[in-house]
């Protein structure tokens, strides 16, 4: 039983991990497609944030002998989602991470009470970067000018 969870915690960091290079991928090539310069920025923030947060839990991936696929392999797949999304339009897209991006808390929230105690401190910082994220997209949705300050903090936290 134990063996189990520890194996279901390994692969789920793994996961996750995963898909915040993925989704440095998304956010970069979102960036080169949205047309008005604020959008592109906020984009690259949004990716820069997401590479945080990867980094974050990278020493949980050595510490547990977890081989991530390649940045380029991630970035690729990250890749194929960005036609759909710039499709939607910029307020399309931000309704739509609105909607979305707190979807994912459950999932962080459930990364942390699979894992040992001593993991807690990076895997925060890992789910903290959702929690700026929507806070960034919720801003953005009522036309603050100021809407990626979360971004900024998170990028900036000590
Ligand atoms: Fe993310």
């Amino acid at each position: 039983m134990f063996k189990y969870k520890t194996d279901e915690y390994q692969a789920t960091l793994l996961r996750y991990f995963e898909e915040e290079i993925m989704g440095e991928g998304y956010f970069y090539g979102l960036a080169e497609k949205f047309p008005e310069q604020h959008q592109r920025q906020k984009m690259i923030y949004l990716a820069r944030v997401e590479r945080y947060a990867a980094e974050s839990v990278k020493p949980l991936l050595k510490k547990y002998n977890l081989e991530a696929r390649s940045d380029c392999d991630l970035h690729e797949i990250g890749k194929k989602d960005i036609e759909k999304s710039v499709s939607m339009g910029w307020n399309g897209f931000v309704g739509y991470m609105v909607e979305r991006f707190p979807e994912y808390m459950p999932e962080f929230k459930g990364l942390e009470a699979m894992a040992p105690n001593e993991d807690l401190v990076e895997l925060q910082i890992l789910t903290e970067h959702e929690v700026a994220a929507i806070e960034f997209a919720k801003l953005e949705k009522v036309g603050d000018p100021n809407s990626i300050r979360p971004l900024l903090a998170y990028l900036e936290r000590a």
